[in-house]
């Protein structure tokens, strides 16, 4: 059916400003019609490369009387500012993880919101990515049973910069959606050892949405903390760590799924799974959650083998954003979204939790919830999204 698409707007043209102006040029539910940022040249480049109209600074992005939904890119220490800002200027807002740092700011958002009639909503949406699709209908069809636990772990210490990561890092930066402005220092660069920034607030927010979209709203927290490291080294600078980087714990979700958590910046990977979802009939592997596809496996009790399950969904690629069409298609045809504020604030509520309970040395009870999103069609064509 052919439809107007609903004008977004960018705020925020870094690194992964890119990603999204391609989704949105490849899905007909949105057209990324502006771009700003702080940095004049930084909203030219994007604009230029990708021949968006208007590159402007982010007032003049606020009040643009043509833009619906304006999706933040901006550092994660200003998610909750800027998110607000959005909200208060009458647009609906999206996102980039984690949706804000800390609770309270999340909740601020969904309430204002709710008051305007205005829609939230956020990163990660790697899960509408095939891997994630075939792990949920495994579940939802009953291929691993009644699923009674889970393990999630990010081992994400990094080695030594050799010539040949040098190398490779610099031509997925060269890559048209990662390439920026000449000049531009990413904002990790300097926020990267603060609390908001670490690896649980970072990629940790790809593995709790992944758990939320296999196995629903969680309840309550155990975690502890620590922090090997005073110091770390990112690109070419060394910086203060100033947060915890070791983040473990268990999350318990309400459907009783008991999940190891372990989220770390402090210990090299030896290959332990990403997310592993076991049930009463059988185990899931599942693979990195930064992504959209990947192998999915099943063990089932006859056999220790693990069988690759067929993916029969077809985002098999970096399509960040696609949350965002998926926005734009719930308000124009009045039906929920997937990717929605609640499931960002309950995302913000368990990685704050995480970091709570082992200040206090109690179990943490969560104070949001949100709904299990909805899996996807598997007909569904690559690059659209369902009515
Ligand atoms: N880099 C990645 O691979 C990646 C991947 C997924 C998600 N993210 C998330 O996306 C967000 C942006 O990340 P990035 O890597 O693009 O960061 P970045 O540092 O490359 O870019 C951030 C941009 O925001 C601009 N900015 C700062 N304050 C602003 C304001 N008040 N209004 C408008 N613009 C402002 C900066 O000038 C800069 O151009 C972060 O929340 C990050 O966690 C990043």
């Amino acid at each position: 059916m052919s439809r107007t698409p609903t004008k977004i707007g960018l705020m925020g043209c870094g690194v992964i400003s890119g990603i999204y102006i391609e989704t949105s040029q490849k899905m007909d539910p949105i057209e990324c019609v502006a771009v700003a940022d702080l940095n004049p040249d930084a909203a030219q480049f994007r604009a230029e490369q990708y021949g968006i109209p208007k590159a402007c600074s982010p007032d003049e992005l606020l009040a643009d009387p043509e833009i619906e939904i304006i999706v933040s890119l901006t550092p994660n220490r200003l998610h909750g500012q800027v998110g607000m800002q959005i909200i208060e200027a009458g647009k609906h807002f999206y996102g980039e993880k984690p949706f804000t740092v800390y609770r309270q700011e999340a909740l601020a958002i969904l309430a204002e919101a709710e008051k305007r009639g205005l829609r939230t909503g956020g990163a990660p949406d790697t899960y509408f990515g095939s891997a994630w699709q075939t792990a949920r209908k495994a579940i939802d069809d009953g291929l691993i049973g009644r699923p009674v636990a889970a393990t999630a772990i990010l081992q994400g210490r990094r080695g030594p910069i050799t010539p040949e990561m040098r190398a490779r890092y610099a031509s997925f930066m060269n890559n048209p959606t990662r390439s920026t402005a000449p000049g531009h220092v990413s904002f990790f660069m300097t926020d990267g050892g603060k609390y908001g920034v670490s690896n649980t607030f970072d990629m940790g927010g790809y593995y709790a949405a992944s758990l939320i979209n296999l196995i629903g709203p969680a309840k309550s927290v155990i975690g502890m903390t620590g922090k090997a490291f005073e110091e770390v080294v990112r690109g070419d600078q060394t910086i203060k760590v100033e947060a915890p980087t070791h983040v473990t714990g268990v999350i318990e979700f309400q459907n009783g799924v008991l999940c190891q958590w372990l989220t770390t910046s402090d210990v090299y990977g030896t290959g332990l799974p990403h997310i592993e979802i076991y049930g009463t009939e059988g185990s899931l592997r599942c693979p990195d959650p930064n992504w959209f596809p990947g192998p999915v496996y099943l063990r089932k009790p006859e056999s220790n083998e693990l069988i690759e399950l067929e993916n029969v969904h077809a985002i098999n690629q970096d399509t960040r954003g696609i949350g965002v069409a998926d926005m734009a298609m719930g308000i124009q045809n009045g039906r929920p979204h997937r990717s929605n504020g609640e499931v960002g604030a309950h995302i913000v509520d368990i990685l704050n939790a995480l970091h709570e309970s082992s200040d206090q040395g109690a179990r943490i009870q969560l104070q949001t919830t949100c709904a299990q999103p909805k899996p996807l069609p598997v007909d569904l064509p690559n690059y659209t999204i369902d009515e």
